[in-house]
């Protein structure tokens, strides 16, 4: 049996499992190396020393320790389905079916399908559009005082900091006003795993200020293998016996020990992590300033521009958002000249900006290698004064039937007032916010939508 201390890694434990000579008669069936590259030697299962994430006692109960020392959490989970599985189980966790919910309505699918799940009555805040760019803003203290006024019988507030895009709400007053109607605030913090470590996104960062339940992707902006991410919950209204049950249906019943040493590695590389994160930030202002000579493109945020100019609370400075409004190419193009001429693999790209990522693991060579690309694309480019800088994302109208209730009744066309039900989610994928949830009517307004973003080469799916 492998000896459990608390100082020693999951993934040293795994390697020194690996090395023992003890012959795996136990899952998985792969019985260690079968081809290169992939990680068989470290990939078990919850034998005898290795704990049990359900029900975490020893190693892996150290890795979560580690995470709330970390983050300053009471209480931090690890995740190996993502942020979806998270956001699943805090939905569920703190809502009885058919109850009341008021969700932003620029949520990620994963909040869309805990509520279809649980038959949840939801309620939108819209957040403004951007006008220079059409980006979702901040969602404002007053929007949700107003939602939580107008529907005062909603068991929590579900809102997404920082965006795709990098926008930050401000947590601190939304928790405040959450908790004064008795809400409990979740926060889906799915591209903010960093920000309790970066001092140019720290504000905002919801596990400090007031969010109950905090649902961060260590994959998308820490070093930690896809899949892997985390909840931490700091709640007195929610309760945490009933979240951690809930983890467990929205979890695999066979964590992979390969995601889990990823995330405990990830926790040794954030303990002594000052240093990386400041170089990043001089990466980051450095990019910012060389940003200032583009003509042409202009990076949101960055540069010139400033949260302010945009009415954002906050902003993420790891999400470079290149913005094309203003040049006669649209963001789609820009990514392919990115990858073809330079070998620049972008994050996504929309109608009029791409995003790409940074972390970390990012060096001062990349930085400049994006940089220079931008600056020779910016002096091909044309100015363009477009009127319309953006197409207004519609506000779809509701019918009679809330998603839930689709699912009981026959497959055939639905209409009201003569105009389509939709029975399906209709998204632009990335980032899967959804145009459309069923329930919803199919007017015009949505199809003229759905034909612009194919117009630009979008993939729209169902
Ligand atoms: C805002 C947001 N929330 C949640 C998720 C789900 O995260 P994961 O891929 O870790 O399940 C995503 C994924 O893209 C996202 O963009």
């Amino acid at each position: 049996m492998i000896p459990l201390t608390e100082d020693k890694s999951l993934y040293t434990a795994l390697n020194e499992y690996s090395k023992s000579g003890a012959y795996p008669f136990h899952m998985p069936g792969h019985k260690r190396a079968l081809y290169p590259g992939l990680p068989y030697n470290i990939d078990i299962t919850e034998i005898n020393g290795f704990d049990d994430l359900h029900h975490a006692e020893g190693i892996l109960k150290n890795t979560q320790k580690k995470m709330q020392r970390l983050f300053d959490s009471e209480y931090s989970y690890m995740l190996i389905n993502g942020s979806t599985g998270g956001i699943l189980a805090a939905i569920t966790a703190v809502a009885n079916y058919g109850d009341e919910i008021i969700i932003a309505r620029n949520c990620h699918k994963s909040v869309y399908n805990a509520c279809e799940l649980n038959a949840l009555d939801i309620h939108f805040i819209y957040p403004e559009q951007d006008i220079y760019t059409g980006i979702a803003k901040s969602i404002t203290p007053d929007s949700v005082k107003q939602a939580a006024g107008q529907y005062p019988n909603s068991k929590a507030i579900v809102i997404t900091s920082p965006t795709y895009e990098g926008v930050i709400s401000d947590i601190k007053s939304i928790s405040e006003i959450a908790h004064s109607f008795g809400m409990v605030l979740i926060t889906d913090n799915a591209h903010g795993a960093h920000q309790h470590f970066c001092a140019f996104c720290r504000e905002g960062e919801p596990i400090e200020n007031g969010s109950d339940i905090v649902i961060s992707s260590l994959h998308k902006t820490l070093p930690s293998l896809t899949q892997t991410a985390a909840a931490h919950f700091n709640s007195t209204l929610a309760s945490r016996e009933r979240f951690e049950k809930k983890l467990s249906v929205f979890q695999t019943s066979s964590p992979s020990y390969v995601l889990m040493s990823s995330i405990d590695c990830c926790m040794d590389i954030l303990s002594n992590s000052k240093e990386l994160f400041l170089r990043y930030e001089d990466d980051l202002l450095r990019f910012s300033t060389g940003a200032k000579s583009l003509q042409n493109l202009h990076i949101l945020c960055m540069g010139n521009d400033t949260p302010q100019v945009h009415g954002f609370f906050a902003f993420d400075l790891g999400k470079i958002v290149i913005c094309t409004e203003n040049t006669d190419i649209n963001g789609t193009a820009l990514s392919q000249i990115l990858r073809t001429r330079y070998n620049i693999e972008t994050e996504m790209s929309y109608t009029n900006y791409v995003i790409a990522m940074t972390s970390i693991c990012d060096s001062e060579k990349a930085f400049g290698l994006l940089l220079n690309a931008l600056t020779e694309i910016d002096k091909t480019l044309k100015p363009k004064k477009s009127e319309k800088r953006f197409f207004e994302i519609p506000r779809p109208h509701r019918s009679s039937y809330k998603p839930a209730d689709l699912n009981a009744l026959p497959n055939e066309p639905i209409y009201e007032n003569g105009i389509l039900v939709s029975r399906q989610y209709i998204y632009a994928y990335p980032p899967g916010i959804p145009i459309i949830i069923p329930g919803e009517l199919l007017d015009d307004n949505i199809y003229s939508y759905i034909e612009h973003l194919k117009s630009e080469k979008l993939k729209v799916e169902s």
